[in-house]
């Protein structure tokens, strides 16, 4: 028997990584006279598109933001079909609906939570006008299929990075020379943080260019600095745009937590590898498949139960690492699960097996780069703790 201490602080489920880098640069901007969207955000933009390596990069508000203005620039509307993952956050159907479009669910690949290419195939109808894949927790979908549809069936495609900075398909990061569109997220507990925030990142000229207007109240052009000495006081509507913007405040932290997202990303490396070390030797536990063409970045580490082994199911696994005060989340109760989505379509978790198996399944457990070396052991053991005692 394990000789497992419950210890006597809880180890939240996540923690920011802020340094002084950050609240400097954030304090210089409160001083600087400029706290609106201006000259950090457009640096920060232009630092972001270098860092992945694409033509444009558009900073919001958020990425259900991003999400949203993407398909409204792609000319997404009412009568369109656009096609998804269930095992996702509600933002990535809902802007579908935002658009007065209709989301419709593929499901996912058993193995690695992302959506299962194959299934996409299956759901493409002569209203779909559009892909949403979402890189799910780091992992990337397998992307080659899917512009292979896309190429195909002449659709847009959207990629739901909110997990995946970092991230690299078949060594190409993610957002890197794209056909589609990226969206980014840097709420709190993202790999980069801006406390809420988002990205549209895109190498096509007039997606940037709607998703500006979509984003900015549907100004004709940029007016941020119509305050400005020889900024001018005119502009137009020309759509019923959405106050989606960055402003400076965000952007003064995300250019800091840029400069430090490769030493915070080898931490993140580091914690999903002893992870993965100790988890694989329990066959209660069914620790991420990462396959060969995903370099991951382990925004969440999503371990498995394997209930076959176990005298306790996943609810009951989730209370027993709170009372070992191990914080744990669930990424993601399927959107299809949903009141907003069964009244309106009507789904049952048995249309989507391999999602609802998955979820069944899944604990996400704390994993950032302010975690110690002592709180990272303790999680791996109260982990296999639980395992050993409630195995079968
Ligand atoms: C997969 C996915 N897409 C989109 C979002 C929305 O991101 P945000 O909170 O920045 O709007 C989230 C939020 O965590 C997410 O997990």
């Amino acid at each position: 028997m394990s000789n497992f201490r419950v210890r006597e602080n809880f180890i939240p489920y996540n923690r920011p990584d802020i340094t002084n880098a950050e609240i400097g640069e954030v304090v210089d901007t409160l001083k600087s006279g400029w706290i609106a969207r201006g000259p950090r955000t457009l640096q920060f933009e232009q630092a972001f598109a270098k860092y992945v390596g694409a033509k444009h990069a558009l900073a919001l508000n958020s990425c259900t933001a991003a999400l949203h203005v993407s398909l409204l620039s792609a000319g997404i509307g009412p009568g369109d079909e656009v096609i998804t993952t269930p095992m996702t956050f509600a933002s990535t159907a809902n802007t579908v609906i935002h658009c007065g479009a209709k989301p419709v669910f593929a499901d996912i690949d058993y193995r690695t939570g992302c959506i299962d290419p194959a299934e996409v195939a299956k759901k493409i109808t002569p209203k779909t006008k559009a892909i949403v894949p979402v890189h799910y927790s780091g992992q990337v979908c397998d992307l080659d299929p899917i512009y292979a549809l896309a190429d195909k069936y002449h659709l847009y495609v959207s990629e739901d990075a909110a997990h995946a900075l970092w991230s690299r398909y078949k060594g190409r990061l993610i957002g890197n020379h794209l056909k589609g569109s990226a969206c980014y997220s840097f709420y709190a507990t993202k790999n980069l943080t801006t406390g809420e925030g988002g990205m549209l990142v895109t190498d096509n000229d007039e997606i940037d260019a709607k998703a500006r207007i979509w984003a900015g109240q549907g100004m004709s052009k940029n007016a941020w600095n119509r305050y400005a000495k020889g900024g001018s006081w005119k502009y137009d509507i020309c759509e019923p745009g959405f106050k989606y913007n960055m402003f400076d405040i965000q952007a003064a932290l995300g250019l800091r937590q840029l400069d430090r997202l490769e030493e915070m990303q080898q931490k993140r490396l580091k914690i999903a590898a002893q992870y993965q070390a100790a988890f694989s030797k329990c066959d209660a536990l069914d620790p991420p498949f990462v396959p060969e063409y995903t370099t991951h970045c382990w925004h969440l580490y999503v371990l498995r139960i394997v209930p076959e082994n176990l005298t306790i199911d996943r609810d009951q696994f989730i209370v027993e690492l709170n009372n070992r005060n191990v914080g744990t989340s669930v990424h993601f109760i399927p959107v299809t699960n949903m009141s907003a989505y069964t009244s309106r379509y009507g789904f049952k978790p048995s249309d989507f097996p391999n999602t609802e198996k998955h979820y069944q399944r899944i604990i996400s457990l704390p994993l950032y780069p302010t975690m110690t070396d002592e709180e990272v052991q303790y999680v791996i053991d109260a982990v296999l703790d639980i395992a050993e005692k409630f195995h079968k």
